[in-house]
């Protein structure tokens, strides 16, 4: 089998409406548009909404996968070529904590998907629920996105904690989103690594800054991803910027990948 040039990354939270759905699929167009090919995954079980940003209904989704339709067919295509998205199937979550075997399916189905593709991201539902762990600890890397309240912090802290400690995962990026600015979103990365460091010895990583902007929320409103509907605000200005670290991130562990399947933590 060729080396595995796939870098995955499930972007999660602690809490809900941190705008998990909206990085997901904005860093898409930006990694997209930066010339990088990708494939999102809704891996949000219960509250699918990448199709409602895009302003779709699929026909196809994550169920009709591990039902047997043929993989491609299940992809929806969000541009001429090389950037698809996976839509998320409500079913999916029994399924897949009922049955270890359906579990191991599900996963080389992905990886002969994903494989054509640089990056994959997969956009989870918030918290700790067993099926919101074991997708956050599946793919290569992991994005926690936290904003500056304090019940974020918090509710950030315990999910780190419980991936850290009952599933081995060493490595966290952070993104703090809805930041009014520089200095507040430091302060609240340095509230939480601080709590990390202390509590669990573990180091975490600040990838990047989104500022609020009201283009989020009116782009949301409209349906129209924020990518397509305001593509030099300041949101999608600092959404480039991540884009441009994750695309340096991989040429950097080409050699890790290279080892590691595509939904497997790198270590
Ligand atoms: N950078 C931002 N500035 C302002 N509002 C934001 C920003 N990011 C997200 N939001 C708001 O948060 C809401 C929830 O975003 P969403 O991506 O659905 O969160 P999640 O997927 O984490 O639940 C959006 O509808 C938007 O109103
Ligand atoms: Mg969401």
């Amino acid at each position: 089998m060729e080396p595995n040039t796939t870098l995955s990354i499930s972007i999660v939270s602690g809490k809900g409406g941190v705008g998990k759905t909206n990085i997901a699929l904005n860093l898409g167009f930006a990694l997209h548009e930066l010339g990088h090919s990708l494939a999102l995954l809704d891996a949000d079980l219960g509250l699918a909404n990448l199709d409602v940003l895009l302003g779709i209904s699929p026909q196809k989704n994550l169920q009709d996968l591990l039902t047997g339709s043929i993989p491609e067919e299940v992809l929806v295509s969000l541009a001429e070529e090389r950037f698809a998205l996976l839509p998320s199937a409500s079913g999916v979550a029994e399924l897949v904590e009922l049955d270890e075997d359906v579990q191991s399916i599900l996963l080389d189905k992905l990886d002969t998907l994903f494989r054509q593709y640089e990056f994959v991201l997969l956009d989870l539902g918030a918290g700790i629920s067993p099926t919101v762990l074991s997708f956050a600890a599946m793919p290569q890397e992991r994005i926690v996105v936290i904003t500056p309240e304090p019940t974020s912090l918090t509710d950030s802290y315990a999910l780190i904690k419980v991936l850290f400690t009952q599933h081995q995962i060493k490595n966290f990026q952070i993104i703090v989103n809805i930041a009014e600015n520089n200095e507040e979103a430091h302060l609240s990365f340095d509230r939480l690594a601080q709590a990390c460091e202390r509590f669990l010895g573990l180091p975490i990583r600040l990838l990047g800054i989104i500022h609020k902007d009201p283009m989020v929320t009116e782009s949301v409103r409209q349906q129209v991803p924020l990518f397509k509907f305001a593509p030099s605000c300041q949101a999608i200005n600092d959404i480039r910027y991540i884009a441009q670290k994750l695309i340096a991130r991989r040429s950097k562990l080409l050699d890790l990948i290279a080892r590691t399947p595509i939904l497997k933590t790198l270590t």
